[in-house]
């Protein structure tokens, strides 16, 4: 069996998550449960990053102790995660001690073999992106560049990983494995991050202490993005062998502006550690609201428990996984969410297994009728379910979300023609009795096939299908064939699944 072992980024726990946060992990729920559909062993991981000066501030500010302002916020995330009924194994805290002890284990290791070594830095270093810049990399106000707001100046002793040492290797394994960094945009943007040049990075702090200790030197906290990236690390085990399990991860999820984080600098601490990089970094873009960031302090964070319970939870993954090809930026709307429901959810999907159901129930007393040829010269749903389903597993193979969903709805909308002009309603006759029974099998056995190709992205409707077909098994994408349905099964009609919304 495949070990397919996902990610997310952990989040920052300064403040609530929101519609962007949701959306990656959404977007490696749905690939965990396709690996799991596809007969595959999954092993799904998520977490908070909880240290670091950005978060103790925020703790202060609220007038409270760091460890309990974290253990406070973190409630929200794991609410949030269950809430919308997420798939993930496991759930990293950079304060587990689990963690603490793996990210001491390995400063300690890079500091014997000599990769990381005492300095100063001297520079402008941004809080809320808790990163280092160096002066030319700032904006034209002298902003950070990332996120435009002020940065500090620091200066103060710190250790550096050198980061410069591994960079040649890092160049090779970009050259001989073109997919590593995902999309293509974001591989060249890579590719002239190192162009640009790179230095040793620091990676501890002696101005807080809300972080974890060096463990050799107690007046130095490590950095916190030496911390968290770790987390993909000891979240399965490591140092413990055991990590090896499920090593090397077989998707990094990201969005585009942690990129050099997870694209230069956590490839380079992998190489350090001799341990097997990630087969794929893949980076996504980001939401706006009608072109404007969100973001906690615009005032503007949409809530994606408020945007579940107004669409449901599958038409918000459906709408976010098939707007927009992964990897490019994307305008949240209630119009862009309603117009995408009504016009592929409703009429389309919602509407064909509703009119299959209720034929059945009309025309065969709401049982499914034994499989049997049909005689036709149309092209019909046993004829091209197979060619869309290896379209879908190949799309999704390679993240291309937007296009996998396509299928589905190629598939449902030709299956909605193809009933259309078959028109079993105008053959209700006694000598029409085989052939209006192959019509229904084919459309049960369609709306059958529509539940393997949601369930990745819409689990809970292909659930619903397969509880109106009365089919309790849920079967292996890969290995499925057309043909499943035994006959026999009684129907359920039920509510519209996606209820039009006006
Ligand atoms: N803590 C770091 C990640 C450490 S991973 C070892 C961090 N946290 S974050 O909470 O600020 O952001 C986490 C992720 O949320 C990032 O991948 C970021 O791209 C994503 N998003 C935050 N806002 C977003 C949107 N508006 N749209 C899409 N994704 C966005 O960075």
């Amino acid at each position: 069996m495949a070990k397919r072992y996902l990610t997310t980024p952990i989040y920052y726990v300064n403040a609530e998550p929101h519609i962007g946060h949701a959306y990656t992990n959404i977007a490696t729920d749905s690939l965990a449960r396709f690996y799991r559909t596809m007969g595959d062993d999954v092993y799904f991981l998520t977490g908070t990053d909880e240290h670091g000066e950005k978060v103790g501030r925020t703790a202060n500010e609220e007038g409270k102790e760091p460890q309990e302002f974290v253990d406070e916020v973190v409630k929200t995330f794991r609410r949030l995660w269950q809430d919308l009924k997420l798939s993930h194994d496991g759930f990293i805290r950079t304060t587990d001690q689990r963690h603490v002890e793996a990210v001491q284990h390995v400063f300690q290791q890079l500091y014997d073999q000599g990769d990381i070594y005492l300095d100063t830095y001297e520079g402008p270093y941004c809080v809320h992106c808790e990163t280092y810049w160096s002066e030319n990399k700032l904006d034209d106000q002298g902003n950070c560049p990332e996120c435009n707001r002020a940065v500090e100046y620091i200066s103060e002793d710190s250790y550096f990983f050198r980061l410069t040492k591994y960079i040649p290797e890092l160049r090779k394994h970009l050259e001989a494995n073109p997919k590593f960094v995902s999309p293509e945009s974001r591989y060249n943007e890579v590719v002239n991050l190192l162009n640009e040049g790179v230095q040793d990075l620091s990676v501890s702090r002696t101005k807080f202490d809300w972080g974890i200790p060096v463990p050799f030197d107690e007046d130095h906290v490590v950095y916190v993005w030496f911390d968290a990236l770790l987390n993909y690390l000891s979240g399965i085990g490591y140092p413990n062998k055991k990590f090896e399990d499920w090593w090397p991860p077989k998707v990094q999820f990201i969005g585009k502006d942690i990129l050099r984080f997870h694209a230069v600098i956590w490839p380079c601490m992998l190489m350090a550690l001799d341990v097997a990089l990630p087969e794929r970094v893949q980076a996504h873009g980001w939401w706006t609201l009608e072109g404007d960031k969100i973001s906690k302090s615009k005032g503007n964070v949409v809530d994606p428990r408020e945007l579940a319970h107004q669409f449901g939870r599958d038409a918000l993954r459906y709408f976010l996984l098939r707007r927009i090809p992964f990897g490019e930026d994307g305008v949240m709307s209630d119009e862009g969410l309603v117009e995408l429901i009504n016009g592929e959810l409703a009429n389309n999907l919602g509407n064909l297994v509703n009119r299959s159901l209720s034929m059945v129930e009309k025309f065969a007393d709401g049982i499914v009728p034994k499989p049997e040829e049909l005689e036709t010269d149309l092209e019909s749903p046993a004829d091209f379910a197979a060619q869309h389903r290896q379209n879908f597993i190949e799309l999704m193979e390679d993240l291309k979300f937007d296009r996998a969903l396509k299928e589905l709805m190629l598939f449902t909308s030709k299956t909605n023609r193809w009933l259309q002009e078959e028109a079993p309603w105008k053959l209700d006759r006694e000598e029409n009795r085989e052939r209006i029974n192959a019509i229904l099998y084919q459309l049960c056995e369609a709306l059958n096939e529509i539940s393997y190709l949601a369930e990745p992205v819409m689990p809970e409707t292909a659930a619903e299908i397969k509880k109106r077909l009365e089919v309790s098994e849920q079967g292996n994408l890969e290995t499925r064939r057309w043909g499943e349905l035994k006959g026999g099964e009684k129907v359920t009609i039920g509510d519209p699944l996606f209820p039009r919304i006006d």
